[in-house]
Protein backbone atom coordinates (compact mmCIF):
# COMPACT_ATOMS: atom_id res chain seq x y z
CA UNK A 1 0.00 0.00 0.00
CA UNK A 2 1.27 3.55 -0.74
CA UNK A 3 0.96 6.24 1.64
CA UNK A 4 -2.00 8.66 1.40
CA UNK A 5 -2.95 12.09 2.08
CA UNK A 6 -6.54 12.75 3.21
CA UNK A 7 -7.92 16.20 3.02
CA UNK A 8 -10.49 18.01 4.68
CA UNK A 9 -13.10 19.49 2.50
CA UNK A 10 -11.81 22.89 3.42
CA UNK A 11 -8.29 21.81 1.79
CA UNK A 12 -6.03 21.77 5.42
CA UNK A 13 -3.60 18.87 5.33
CA UNK A 14 -4.69 16.99 7.98
CA UNK A 15 -2.71 16.06 10.74
CA UNK A 16 -1.02 19.17 10.68
CA UNK A 17 -1.56 19.62 15.15
CA UNK A 18 -5.00 21.21 15.29
CA UNK A 19 -7.09 22.00 18.41
CA UNK A 20 -8.83 18.90 17.22
CA UNK A 21 -6.09 16.91 15.98
CA UNK A 22 -6.04 14.76 19.52
CA UNK A 23 -10.10 14.68 19.32
CA UNK A 24 -10.59 12.65 16.36
CA UNK A 25 -8.01 10.66 17.15
CA UNK A 26 -9.68 9.67 20.50
CA UNK A 27 -12.93 9.70 18.96
CA UNK A 28 -11.35 7.18 16.58
CA UNK A 29 -9.84 5.33 19.09
CA UNK A 30 -13.15 4.67 20.34
CA UNK A 31 -14.66 3.95 17.46
CA UNK A 32 -12.57 1.75 16.29
CA UNK A 33 -12.11 -0.75 19.79
CA UNK A 34 -15.04 -2.64 19.06
CA UNK A 35 -14.15 -3.38 15.56
CA UNK A 36 -10.75 -4.60 16.66
CA UNK A 37 -12.16 -6.84 18.75
CA UNK A 38 -14.23 -8.31 16.48
CA UNK A 39 -17.61 -6.79 18.00
CA UNK A 40 -18.51 -3.98 15.55
CA UNK A 41 -18.69 -2.61 12.28
CA UNK A 42 -17.56 -0.41 10.11
CA UNK A 43 -21.01 0.67 9.30
CA UNK A 44 -21.77 2.13 12.16
CA UNK A 45 -19.18 5.07 12.66
CA UNK A 46 -20.79 7.57 13.81
CA UNK A 47 -18.64 10.51 12.34
CA UNK A 48 -20.77 13.26 13.65
CA UNK A 49 -18.89 13.36 17.19
CA UNK A 50 -16.15 14.29 15.16
CA UNK A 51 -16.46 18.66 14.10
CA UNK A 52 -17.14 18.73 10.10
CA UNK A 53 -13.59 19.75 9.53
CA UNK A 54 -12.22 16.45 11.03
CA UNK A 55 -14.40 13.97 9.45
CA UNK A 56 -12.88 13.17 6.67
CA UNK A 57 -9.95 12.47 8.65
CA UNK A 58 -11.63 10.07 11.26
CA UNK A 59 -13.33 8.20 8.46
CA UNK A 60 -9.46 7.92 6.66
CA UNK A 61 -7.94 6.72 10.48
CA UNK A 62 -10.73 4.49 11.02
CA UNK A 63 -10.79 2.70 7.21
CA UNK A 64 -6.90 3.10 6.85
CA UNK A 65 -6.17 1.33 10.42
CA UNK A 66 -8.94 -1.56 10.10
CA UNK A 67 -7.22 -2.43 6.38
CA UNK A 68 -3.95 -2.17 8.01
CA UNK A 69 -4.67 -4.01 11.37
CA UNK A 70 -2.74 -7.54 11.14
CA UNK A 71 0.45 -5.00 10.24
CA UNK A 72 -0.20 -2.64 12.85
CA UNK A 73 -0.67 -5.19 15.36
CA UNK A 74 2.18 -7.27 14.66
CA UNK A 75 4.49 -4.07 15.07
CA UNK A 76 2.42 -3.35 18.51
CA UNK A 77 3.06 -6.80 20.24
CA UNK A 78 7.18 -6.06 19.19
CA UNK A 79 7.14 -2.46 20.01
CA UNK A 80 5.25 -3.29 23.44
CA UNK A 81 6.96 -4.78 26.57
CA UNK A 82 3.46 -6.14 27.42
CA UNK A 83 0.51 -6.15 25.86
CA UNK A 84 -2.20 -3.46 27.39
CA UNK A 85 -5.37 -5.05 29.28
CA UNK A 86 -8.19 -5.66 27.85
CA UNK A 87 -10.04 -2.28 29.47
CA UNK A 88 -7.91 -0.43 27.80
CA UNK A 89 -8.48 -1.89 24.42
CA UNK A 90 -8.78 2.22 23.19
CA UNK A 91 -5.39 2.55 24.17
CA UNK A 92 -4.57 -0.38 21.85
CA UNK A 93 -6.62 1.66 19.19
CA UNK A 94 -4.63 4.80 19.40
CA UNK A 95 -1.37 2.73 19.38
CA UNK A 96 -2.65 1.42 16.09
CA UNK A 97 -3.90 4.39 14.95
CA UNK A 98 -0.33 6.18 15.71
CA UNK A 99 1.48 3.49 13.57
CA UNK A 100 -0.99 3.30 10.43
CA UNK A 101 -0.45 7.26 10.38
CA UNK A 102 3.23 6.90 10.29
CA UNK A 103 3.66 4.46 8.43
CA UNK A 104 0.35 4.96 6.03
CA UNK A 105 -0.61 8.54 5.78
CA UNK A 106 1.43 11.32 5.23
CA UNK A 107 1.03 13.18 8.02
CA UNK A 108 3.91 14.93 9.34
CA UNK A 109 5.71 12.52 11.75
CA UNK A 110 5.41 14.54 14.63
CA UNK A 111 1.70 15.63 14.11
CA UNK A 112 1.61 11.72 13.90
CA UNK A 113 3.14 10.68 17.19
CA UNK A 114 1.84 14.05 19.28
CA UNK A 115 -1.36 14.04 18.62
CA UNK A 116 -1.96 10.47 19.11
CA UNK A 117 0.42 10.51 22.10
CA UNK A 118 -1.84 13.26 23.61
CA UNK A 119 -5.26 11.83 22.88
CA UNK A 120 -4.42 9.38 25.76
CA UNK A 121 -5.25 11.89 27.85
CA UNK A 122 -8.61 12.57 26.17
CA UNK A 123 -9.43 8.77 26.90
CA UNK A 124 -8.74 9.63 30.52
CA UNK A 125 -5.72 7.19 30.36
CA UNK A 126 -2.70 10.14 31.28
CA UNK A 127 -0.81 7.25 31.90
CA UNK A 128 -1.17 5.84 28.40
CA UNK A 129 0.62 9.58 26.80
CA UNK A 130 4.10 8.28 27.33
CA UNK A 131 3.71 4.27 26.36
CA UNK A 132 2.11 5.69 23.28
CA UNK A 133 4.75 8.14 22.65
CA UNK A 134 7.80 5.99 23.46
CA UNK A 135 6.51 3.07 21.21
CA UNK A 136 5.87 5.40 18.25
CA UNK A 137 9.45 7.24 18.44
CA UNK A 138 10.96 3.43 18.27
CA UNK A 139 8.86 3.28 15.51
CA UNK A 140 10.45 5.78 13.98
CA UNK A 141 14.09 5.12 14.56
CA UNK A 142 13.54 1.17 14.10
CA UNK A 143 11.16 0.84 10.87
CA UNK A 144 12.66 -0.33 8.27
CA UNK A 145 14.24 -3.43 10.63
CA UNK A 146 10.68 -3.50 12.28
CA UNK A 147 8.85 -3.71 8.85
CA UNK A 148 10.79 -6.38 7.45
CA UNK A 149 10.68 -8.82 10.57
CA UNK A 150 7.21 -8.74 10.59
CA UNK A 151 6.37 -8.79 7.01
CA UNK A 152 8.26 -12.33 6.65
CA UNK A 153 4.48 -13.75 7.44
CA UNK A 154 2.72 -13.35 4.43
CA UNK A 155 -0.61 -13.05 6.00
CA UNK A 156 0.84 -10.01 8.40
CA UNK A 157 2.60 -8.75 4.44
CA UNK A 158 -0.57 -8.85 2.85
CA UNK A 159 -2.81 -7.48 5.52
CA UNK A 160 -5.18 -10.72 6.03
CA UNK A 161 -5.78 -13.06 8.39
CA UNK A 162 -4.25 -16.08 8.03
CA UNK A 163 -7.58 -18.34 7.20
CA UNK A 164 -8.62 -16.05 4.60
CA UNK A 165 -5.29 -16.16 2.88
CA UNK A 166 -5.61 -20.26 2.98
CA UNK A 167 -9.11 -19.78 1.94
CA UNK A 168 -8.68 -17.94 -1.08
CA UNK A 169 -5.27 -19.35 -2.41
CA UNK A 170 -7.43 -23.00 -2.21
CA UNK A 171 -9.84 -21.49 -4.30
CA UNK A 172 -7.83 -19.32 -6.11
CA UNK A 173 -4.33 -20.87 -6.36
CA UNK A 174 -3.57 -19.01 -9.28
CA UNK A 175 -4.57 -15.50 -8.26
CA UNK A 176 -4.69 -15.44 -4.89
CA UNK A 177 -1.96 -12.94 -4.08
CA UNK A 178 -3.77 -10.14 -6.80
CA UNK A 179 -7.23 -10.63 -5.04
CA UNK A 180 -5.20 -9.92 -1.51
CA UNK A 181 -3.84 -6.79 -2.90
CA UNK A 182 -6.51 -5.53 -4.56
CA UNK A 183 -8.39 -6.17 -1.48
CA UNK A 184 -5.91 -3.92 0.25
CA UNK A 185 -6.46 -0.66 -2.43
CA UNK A 186 -9.77 1.32 -1.51
CA UNK A 187 -12.44 0.72 -4.13
CA UNK A 188 -13.08 3.56 -6.33
CA UNK A 189 -16.20 5.58 -7.15
CA UNK A 190 -18.77 4.47 -9.34
CA UNK A 191 -21.78 5.96 -10.53
CA UNK A 192 -25.11 4.46 -12.08
CA UNK A 193 -26.61 7.03 -14.15
CA UNK A 194 -30.53 7.15 -13.82
CA UNK A 195 -31.53 6.44 -17.18
CA UNK A 196 -34.73 7.39 -17.08
CA UNK A 197 -33.40 10.97 -16.64
CA UNK A 198 -30.61 11.05 -19.04
CA UNK A 199 -27.65 8.49 -20.30
CA UNK A 200 -24.26 8.67 -18.95
CA UNK A 201 -22.56 10.39 -21.99
CA UNK A 202 -24.41 13.39 -21.08
CA UNK A 203 -23.80 13.16 -17.24
CA UNK A 204 -20.08 12.84 -17.74
CA UNK A 205 -20.40 16.86 -19.44
CA UNK A 206 -22.33 17.98 -16.76
CA UNK A 207 -19.62 15.96 -14.05
CA UNK A 208 -16.75 18.22 -16.16
CA UNK A 209 -18.26 21.18 -16.51
CA UNK A 210 -18.67 20.76 -12.59
CA UNK A 211 -14.94 20.23 -12.27
CA UNK A 212 -15.09 16.29 -11.83
CA UNK A 213 -12.82 14.11 -13.94
CA UNK A 214 -14.68 10.82 -14.48
CA UNK A 215 -13.98 7.60 -16.55
CA UNK A 216 -16.84 5.45 -18.31
CA UNK A 217 -17.15 2.08 -16.90
CA UNK A 218 -15.90 -0.55 -19.39
CA UNK A 219 -18.93 -3.64 -18.81
CA UNK A 220 -21.72 -2.08 -16.90
CA UNK A 221 -23.39 0.52 -19.49
CA UNK A 222 -25.26 3.18 -17.18
CA UNK A 223 -21.43 3.31 -14.92
CA UNK A 224 -18.97 6.22 -14.61
CA UNK A 225 -15.99 6.39 -12.41
CA UNK A 226 -14.72 9.01 -10.72
CA UNK A 227 -11.33 9.82 -10.92
CA UNK A 228 -11.42 11.16 -7.35
CA UNK A 229 -14.54 10.48 -4.68
CA UNK A 230 -16.40 13.02 -3.01
CA UNK A 231 -19.27 13.41 -0.87
CA UNK A 232 -22.65 12.49 -2.73
CA UNK A 233 -23.71 15.68 -2.11
CA UNK A 234 -21.29 17.62 -4.38
CA UNK A 235 -22.73 15.51 -7.56
CA UNK A 236 -24.46 17.40 -9.56
CA UNK A 237 -28.67 16.44 -9.77
CA UNK A 238 -27.80 13.19 -6.80
CA UNK A 239 -31.01 15.14 -4.78
CA UNK A 240 -32.54 14.95 -7.45
CA UNK A 241 -32.06 11.57 -8.39
CA UNK A 242 -30.13 11.77 -11.38
CA UNK A 243 -27.58 9.55 -10.34
CA UNK A 244 -26.52 6.90 -7.83
CA UNK A 245 -23.03 5.37 -6.06
CA UNK A 246 -22.89 1.73 -6.99
CA UNK A 247 -19.92 -0.63 -7.96
CA UNK A 248 -19.54 -1.95 -11.61
CA UNK A 249 -19.74 -5.20 -10.74
CA UNK A 250 -23.34 -4.80 -8.87
CA UNK A 251 -25.01 -2.53 -11.64
CA UNK A 252 -24.39 -6.22 -13.94
CA UNK A 253 -27.03 -7.35 -12.07
CA UNK A 254 -29.66 -5.52 -14.13
CA UNK A 255 -27.76 -6.29 -17.12
CA UNK A 256 -27.88 -10.36 -16.45
CA UNK A 257 -31.89 -9.57 -15.98
CA UNK A 258 -32.76 -7.08 -19.01
CA UNK A 259 -32.72 -9.75 -21.67
CA UNK A 260 -36.12 -11.01 -19.52
CA UNK A 261 -37.19 -8.37 -18.59
CA UNK A 262 -36.88 -5.72 -21.31
CA UNK A 263 -39.17 -7.99 -23.82
CA UNK A 264 -42.07 -7.90 -21.03
CA UNK A 265 -43.20 -4.73 -19.99
CA UNK A 266 -45.35 -5.03 -16.93
CA UNK A 267 -43.58 -8.38 -15.44
CA UNK A 268 -43.85 -9.37 -11.91
CA UNK A 269 -40.40 -9.79 -10.39
CA UNK A 270 -39.37 -10.55 -6.73
CA UNK A 271 -35.96 -8.43 -5.46
CA UNK A 272 -35.98 -11.16 -2.55
CA UNK A 273 -32.89 -9.53 -0.71
CA UNK A 274 -32.95 -5.90 -1.57
CA UNK A 275 -31.77 -3.68 0.77
CA UNK A 276 -30.29 -1.18 1.06
CA UNK A 277 -31.91 -0.85 -2.86
CA UNK A 278 -28.55 -0.46 -5.52
CA UNK A 279 -30.17 -3.34 -7.33
CA UNK A 280 -34.02 -2.56 -7.10
CA UNK A 281 -33.67 1.18 -8.09
CA UNK A 282 -31.62 -0.36 -11.29
CA UNK A 283 -34.26 -2.54 -12.37
CA UNK A 284 -36.83 -0.04 -12.38
CA UNK A 285 -34.71 3.11 -13.69
CA UNK A 286 -34.66 0.34 -16.65
CA UNK A 287 -37.53 -1.63 -16.80
CA UNK A 288 -41.23 -0.80 -16.41
CA UNK A 289 -42.18 -3.82 -13.89
CA UNK A 290 -44.09 -4.60 -10.82
CA UNK A 291 -41.18 -5.24 -8.33
CA UNK A 292 -41.90 -6.88 -5.31
CA UNK A 293 -38.76 -5.66 -3.21
CA UNK A 294 -38.33 -7.61 0.26
CA UNK A 295 -35.63 -7.80 2.92
CA UNK A 296 -35.65 -9.35 6.59
CA UNK A 297 -34.03 -6.32 7.93
CA UNK A 298 -36.38 -3.54 8.69
CA UNK A 299 -33.87 -0.46 9.21
CA UNK A 300 -32.23 -1.44 5.79
CA UNK A 301 -35.58 -1.85 4.22
CA UNK A 302 -36.17 1.59 4.91
CA UNK A 303 -32.85 2.79 3.36
CA UNK A 304 -34.56 0.98 0.10
CA UNK A 305 -38.08 3.76 0.47
CA UNK A 306 -35.85 6.61 0.97
CA UNK A 307 -33.35 5.66 -2.06
CA UNK A 308 -36.61 4.80 -4.24
CA UNK A 309 -37.96 8.03 -3.31
CA UNK A 310 -35.36 10.02 -4.04
CA UNK A 311 -35.17 8.71 -7.70
CA UNK A 312 -38.79 8.98 -7.96
CA UNK A 313 -39.33 5.04 -8.33
CA UNK A 314 -42.01 2.56 -6.59
CA UNK A 315 -42.00 -0.69 -5.37
CA UNK A 316 -44.26 -3.26 -3.49
CA UNK A 317 -41.86 -3.25 -0.12
CA UNK A 318 -42.09 -6.14 1.96
CA UNK A 319 -40.38 -6.63 5.63
CA UNK A 320 -39.66 -10.91 5.49
CA UNK A 321 -37.73 -13.65 6.03
CA UNK A 322 -37.77 -14.96 2.27
CA UNK A 323 -36.79 -18.52 3.59
CA UNK A 324 -40.51 -18.48 4.13
CA UNK A 325 -43.75 -18.38 2.12
CA UNK A 326 -45.91 -16.99 4.28
CA UNK A 327 -45.78 -13.17 2.82
CA UNK A 328 -46.39 -14.81 -0.68
CA UNK A 329 -49.83 -13.92 -2.19
CA UNK A 330 -49.32 -17.11 -4.34
CA UNK A 331 -49.15 -15.33 -7.85
CA UNK A 332 -45.89 -16.45 -9.39
CA UNK A 333 -42.94 -14.23 -10.47
CA UNK A 334 -41.95 -13.88 -13.95
CA UNK A 335 -38.38 -13.26 -12.13
CA UNK A 336 -36.39 -13.42 -9.23
CA UNK A 337 -33.49 -11.66 -8.49
CA UNK A 338 -31.54 -13.50 -5.33
CA UNK A 339 -28.89 -11.20 -4.62
CA UNK A 340 -27.86 -13.19 -1.63
CA UNK A 341 -26.63 -12.68 2.36
CA UNK A 342 -22.98 -13.73 1.96
CA UNK A 343 -19.30 -13.28 3.16
CA UNK A 344 -18.48 -10.20 1.19
CA UNK A 345 -15.20 -10.98 0.13
CA UNK A 346 -15.47 -9.67 -2.93
CA UNK A 347 -16.03 -6.33 -1.40
CA UNK A 348 -13.06 -6.15 1.30
CA UNK A 349 -11.42 -3.02 -0.55
CA UNK A 350 -14.81 -1.20 0.54
CA UNK A 351 -15.42 -2.76 3.97
CA UNK A 352 -11.78 -4.39 5.20
CA UNK A 353 -13.63 -4.39 8.73
CA UNK A 354 -14.70 -8.24 6.58
CA UNK A 355 -11.23 -9.45 7.75
CA UNK A 356 -11.87 -8.91 11.18
CA UNK A 357 -15.86 -9.55 11.50
CA UNK A 358 -15.96 -12.94 9.73
CA UNK A 359 -15.09 -15.53 11.30
CA UNK A 360 -14.02 -19.07 9.25
CA UNK A 361 -17.76 -20.94 10.56
CA UNK A 362 -19.27 -18.42 8.80
CA UNK A 363 -18.59 -19.42 5.47
CA UNK A 364 -20.55 -22.75 6.41
CA UNK A 365 -23.42 -20.92 7.73
CA UNK A 366 -24.38 -18.53 4.92
CA UNK A 367 -23.94 -21.44 2.42
CA UNK A 368 -26.81 -22.80 4.48
CA UNK A 369 -28.38 -19.74 4.34
CA UNK A 370 -28.20 -19.23 0.89
CA UNK A 371 -29.47 -22.93 0.12
CA UNK A 372 -32.13 -22.62 2.16
CA UNK A 373 -32.88 -19.14 -0.08
CA UNK A 374 -32.53 -20.66 -3.33
CA UNK A 375 -34.83 -23.57 -2.26
CA UNK A 376 -37.51 -21.42 -0.57
CA UNK A 377 -37.52 -19.23 -3.59
CA UNK A 378 -37.60 -21.26 -6.62
CA UNK A 379 -41.04 -22.70 -6.33
CA UNK A 380 -42.31 -19.01 -6.45
CA UNK A 381 -41.15 -18.47 -10.11
CA UNK A 382 -43.29 -19.56 -12.79
CA UNK A 383 -42.74 -22.04 -15.32
CA UNK A 384 -40.30 -20.22 -18.05
CA UNK A 385 -38.96 -17.61 -16.18
CA UNK A 386 -35.87 -16.85 -14.45
CA UNK A 387 -33.76 -16.54 -11.72
CA UNK A 388 -30.75 -14.43 -11.38
CA UNK A 389 -28.65 -15.82 -8.26
CA UNK A 390 -25.95 -13.23 -6.75
CA UNK A 391 -23.40 -13.09 -4.16
CA UNK A 392 -20.49 -10.43 -3.62
CA UNK A 393 -18.73 -13.02 -2.63
CA UNK A 394 -15.45 -14.78 -4.17
CA UNK A 395 -15.70 -18.26 -2.50
CA UNK A 396 -17.10 -20.83 -4.70
CA UNK A 397 -18.71 -22.14 -1.64
CA UNK A 398 -21.03 -19.43 -2.15
CA UNK A 399 -21.13 -19.56 -5.82
CA UNK A 400 -20.58 -22.03 -8.39
CA UNK A 401 -20.46 -24.60 -6.01
CA UNK A 402 -24.00 -23.49 -4.67
CA UNK A 403 -25.65 -23.13 -7.47
CA UNK A 404 -24.28 -26.53 -8.93
CA UNK A 405 -25.42 -28.53 -5.63
CA UNK A 406 -28.70 -26.17 -6.68
CA UNK A 407 -29.21 -27.38 -10.03
CA UNK A 408 -28.22 -30.98 -9.05
CA UNK A 409 -31.06 -31.54 -6.73
CA UNK A 410 -33.94 -29.26 -8.79
CA UNK A 411 -34.97 -31.18 -11.53
CA UNK A 412 -36.29 -28.08 -13.21
CA UNK A 413 -33.87 -25.82 -12.48
CA UNK A 414 -31.13 -25.31 -15.84
CA UNK A 415 -28.16 -23.06 -16.00
CA UNK A 416 -28.48 -20.43 -18.53
CA UNK A 417 -25.83 -18.13 -17.69
CA UNK A 418 -24.25 -16.23 -20.96
CA UNK A 419 -21.19 -17.56 -21.91
CA UNK A 420 -20.62 -14.86 -24.42
CA UNK A 421 -20.02 -11.86 -21.45
CA UNK A 422 -17.21 -8.85 -22.03
CA UNK A 423 -16.80 -9.14 -17.87
CA UNK A 424 -15.40 -11.99 -15.81
CA UNK A 425 -14.15 -15.37 -15.80
CA UNK A 426 -16.42 -18.70 -16.64
CA UNK A 427 -16.87 -20.42 -13.32
CA UNK A 428 -17.66 -24.07 -13.25
CA UNK A 429 -21.47 -22.69 -13.19
CA UNK A 430 -22.16 -19.22 -13.87
CA UNK A 431 -19.86 -16.22 -13.92
CA UNK A 432 -17.17 -14.76 -11.36
CA UNK A 433 -15.77 -11.30 -11.29
CA UNK A 434 -12.64 -10.61 -9.06
CA UNK A 435 -12.05 -7.68 -7.52
CA UNK A 436 -9.46 -5.19 -9.18
CA UNK A 437 -7.32 -2.44 -8.72
CA UNK A 438 -9.30 0.88 -9.86
CA UNK A 439 -12.26 -1.20 -10.95
CA UNK A 440 -15.03 -3.51 -10.31
CA UNK A 441 -15.76 -5.44 -6.90
CA UNK A 442 -15.52 -9.22 -7.11
CA UNK A 443 -19.34 -10.76 -7.22
CA UNK A 444 -20.79 -13.50 -8.85
CA UNK A 445 -23.87 -14.18 -11.01
CA UNK A 446 -25.49 -17.30 -12.51
CA UNK A 447 -29.05 -16.98 -14.32
CA UNK A 448 -30.98 -20.06 -14.28
CA UNK A 449 -34.34 -21.11 -16.04
CA UNK A 450 -37.37 -23.16 -14.63
CA UNK A 451 -38.79 -25.48 -17.25
CA UNK A 452 -41.94 -24.50 -18.77
CA UNK A 453 -44.35 -26.79 -17.72
C1 LIG B 1 -26.13 -8.51 -0.31
S1 LIG B 1 -27.33 -7.70 0.60
C2 LIG B 1 -28.42 -7.15 -0.67
C3 LIG B 1 -27.94 -5.92 -1.42
C4 LIG B 1 -29.01 -5.34 -2.32
N1 LIG B 1 -29.54 -6.31 -3.25
C5 LIG B 1 -28.53 -4.14 -3.09
O1 LIG B 1 -28.18 -4.23 -4.26
O2 LIG B 1 -28.51 -3.04 -2.52
C6 LIG B 1 -28.24 -9.02 1.30
C7 LIG B 1 -29.51 -8.63 1.99
O3 LIG B 1 -30.17 -9.84 2.36
C8 LIG B 1 -30.95 -9.56 3.50
N2 LIG B 1 -31.36 -10.86 4.08
C9 LIG B 1 -30.61 -11.71 4.82
N3 LIG B 1 -31.34 -12.80 5.13
C10 LIG B 1 -32.56 -12.65 4.57
C11 LIG B 1 -33.75 -13.41 4.56
N4 LIG B 1 -33.81 -14.60 5.18
N5 LIG B 1 -34.82 -12.92 3.91
C12 LIG B 1 -34.77 -11.72 3.28
N6 LIG B 1 -33.66 -10.94 3.27
C13 LIG B 1 -32.57 -11.40 3.90
C14 LIG B 1 -30.04 -8.71 4.34
O4 LIG B 1 -30.79 -7.97 5.28
C15 LIG B 1 -29.36 -7.85 3.27
O5 LIG B 1 -30.03 -6.61 3.17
Amino acid sequence: MTRSTPHSRNGTRHGEMTDGGQAVRASAARALAPVIAGKGSLNDLDDHQVVARDRALFKALCYGTCRTLPRLEALADRLLKSPFKARDADVQALLLLGIHQLLYLRIPAHAAVGESAGAARLLGKEWATRVINGCLRRLQRESAALQAEVDRDPAVALLHPRWLLKTLRQAWPEDWRAIAEANNVPGPMTLRVNRRRGDREAYLSRLADAGFEARLCAHAPDGLTLETPCDVQALPGFAEGDVSVQDEAAQLAAEMLGPVLAPRPGGRVLDACCAPGGKTAHLLELFDIELVALDSDAVRLARVEDTLARLGLSAILMHADATTRDWWDGTPFDAILLDAPCSGTGVIRRHPDIKRLRRPSDIAKLADLQRRLLDSLWPLLRPGGTLVYATCSILPEENSDQVGDFLSRTPDARDTTPTDLSWGRPATIGRQLLPVVDHHDGFFYARLNKAAS
